[in-house]
């Protein structure tokens, strides 16, 4: 249910009827306050000043062409024209009925747009770091939004997998496979790059077959080719464990990676010569941009094609961009990573419209985030100052959910215990990151994501297993609750309003990316759940008041499940 979507169309009929123009909004937003009613307008005063008119009699006219429907029981003007809505109880009490009956929880508004999004995209024979930690579970809560709200959404794990670092990685992977290296040596991604690099840097003979490698592989030639994909699938693989453990949706079969594109890269090289965009200077080919200035204020100039014939990270984006519309038919492509890249993705996409590869309609989105930073301020590192890698920091998460359940001293079983530490650690390093807003650095604090209180994974997770222990408890079925849900107590009706209002959160995640809005929300809705449980008697209540309570805490538990489901965390019936 989107009362936010059904109120502001309504009210922009009525301010149409009124004499506004067609394109007016009516800006209605949900009220801060219960006096200012459930939700209220706003766009009113903007609306009358465009037509000359006092605000309150506009405000009134519009009020006065509303007709009477089942969802408002009153409609107030308010100070200098705002319109504050007030739902029915009985139209709340039907929509909670449905929403508890529906797979999807009365999601009203089917979107139906093909969306790619770019994310994760580690590179080949590097280890994933925080950067691609942040990139993964954002990206990959935003593609389980969209994908909840209909949208066909194509996965693009744009991996790092093409480039001269190549020969190298290639020429290392030869040495290492005539020593009979180990399975052991390759494990540690991190170790091959820099013992590849070591030898290229200190050995010539090395160093030359590197270069002869590259050409060979951007040639085509099948030995390189082979050795080439070999280092692909030996990272992919290892990239795949982690996101199993992080309970992210990426498959073998998302990866994109740069090398997809290569081919295409010469023509719109090409192209951008012919169309006068690219000028050859000092060798190599540029586009200068007025839209960006560099340090002497002049238009700011960006390599498409080096001076010995190589493409850069900026070609890649365009084709991937073109490619996103041309050929997967996308109407959005978001890119989620680093704001440090913003520059780079920015003039990537203006050269791309420059150039007429996409059209205005096509939406081209960079969701930056921020750093992750330790508890001292700076970039998050080990503690030797080197790169984290992403399953000892998993690892470590486990050890400590470890020792936080055994604290807790539960009767739970070995399996269901083991369940319930992978759950909060897993759950306490993808919540802490998805909970704050993405455009901002966060500081890494394992004792706050891992605590019991605040907006943290633990707490949501044990909120839902306490409403879970009212019917296990009780021995109630919630498939069986029956009869009217009344919302006499206000603390009924503040929970059914909530309850309501889960795809409004959901829509402003798929469409800003951000999902903290729906942590915020689902935070909200067990804040008050826990007040309407205090003040609310449920299972000592008489019978009809007790199955119209039960039916609210059944609908509240699905929808901290399904929330934090879409957030990619997993709940345990018990905790
Ligand atoms: N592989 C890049 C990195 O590690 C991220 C790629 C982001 N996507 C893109 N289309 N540029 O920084």
């Amino acid at each position: 249910m989107n009362i936010q979507h059904i109120l502001s169309e309504k009210i922009k009929q009525a301010m149409i009827s009124s004499g506004a123009e067609q394109n007016v909004e009516a800006l209605v937003r949900q009220s801060g306050k219960p006096q200012f009613g459930d939700y209220q307008a706003n766009g009113i005063m903007g609306a009358a000043k465009k037509l000359g008119l006092n605000p309150r009699e506009f405000a009134q006219k519009v009020v006065d062409n509303i007709d009477s429907d089942p969802l408002i029981e009153k409609l107030e003007i308010a100070g200098p024209g705002f319109i504050n809505i007030f739902l029915n109880p009985v139209w709340l009490s039907e929509q909670v009925k449905n929403a508890l009956h529906d797979q999807k929880l009365g999601i009203s508004i089917k979107q139906q747009q093909t969306v790619v999004v770019d994310y994760s995209s580690p590179n080949v024979a590097k280890e994933m770091h925080v950067g691609h930690l942040r990139s993964t579970i954002i990206g990959d809560g935003v593609v389980r939004a969209l994908e909840f709200l209909g949208n066909k959404v194509i996965r693009a794990n744009h991996v790092g997998d093409w480039g001269t670092q190549f020969g190298m990685l290639i020429a290392y992977l030869e040495k290492m496979e005539n020593e009979n290296a180990s399975e052991m040596e390759l494990s540690d991604l991190e170790a091959f790059y820099r013992e590849a690099k070591a030898h290229y840097d200190n050995d010539p003979v090395f160093a030359e077959k590197a270069r002869n490698y590259v050409v060979k592989l951007q040639g085509g030639d099948e030995y390189c080719r082979t050795m080439w994909k070999k280092l692909v699938d030996i990272t992919m693989q290892q990239n795949q464990r982690n996101y199993e453990r992080l309970n992210v949706t990426l498959t073998e079969k998302d990866v994109m990676g740069e090398s997809l594109y290569n081919p295409m890269l010469p023509g719109i090289v090409a192209d951008l010569k012919a169309k006068g965009l690219a000028v050859e200077d000092d060798g190599a080919l540029v586009v200068f941009l007025e839209e960006f200035k560099n340090k002497d204020g002049d238009p700011m100039g960006v390599i498409v094609q080096k001076k010995d014939g190589g493409f850069l990270y900026t070609t890649t984006d365009i084709a991937a961009a073109k490619y996103r519309y041309e050929t997967l038919k996308a109407d959005r492509a978001l890119v989620f990573s680093d704001t440090r890249q913003s520059q780079h993705m920015q003039q990537a996409w203006l050269i791309t419209r420059k150039a007429g590869y996409v059209p205005d309609s096509f939406s081209l989105e960079h969701q930056n985030f921020g750093m992750m930073l330790g508890k001292d301020g700076k970039p998050f590192k080990t503690r030797t100052g080197g790169t984290v890698k992403l399953a000892d920091l998993l690892d470590e998460a486990v050890e400590r959910a470890d020792k936080l359940i055994a604290e807790k001293n539960t009767n739970l079983t070995d399996a269901e215990k083991q369940a319930v530490v992978e759950a909060v650690a897993i759950g306490a390093v993808k919540y802490s990151d998805l909970s704050k807003n993405r455009t901002t650095d966060y500081v890494f604090d394992w004792d706050n994501m891992l605590s019991f209180e605040g907006n943290t994974a633990p707490y949501m997770q044990y909120a839902y297993t306490r409403i879970h222990s009212i019917f296990s408890k009780s021995g109630i079925d919630p498939d069986t609750l029956k009869g009217p849900i009344n919302l006499t107590e206000d603390k009924e009706r503040t929970l059914a309003l909530k309850l309501l209002q889960f795809e409004e959160s959901v829509t402003v995640v798929a469409k800003d990316g951000t999902p903290h809005v729906l942590c915020q929300y689902l935070y909200e809705l067990a804040g008050i759940f826990s007040s309407f449980y205090e003040a609310c008697p449920i299972l000592n209540a008489e019978e009809e008041v007790k199955q119209s309570r039960l039916q609210l805490a059944s609908l509240t538990a699905k929808t901290l499940k399904q929330g934090l489901e879409l957030l990619g965390i997993k709940t345990v019936e018990k905790m």
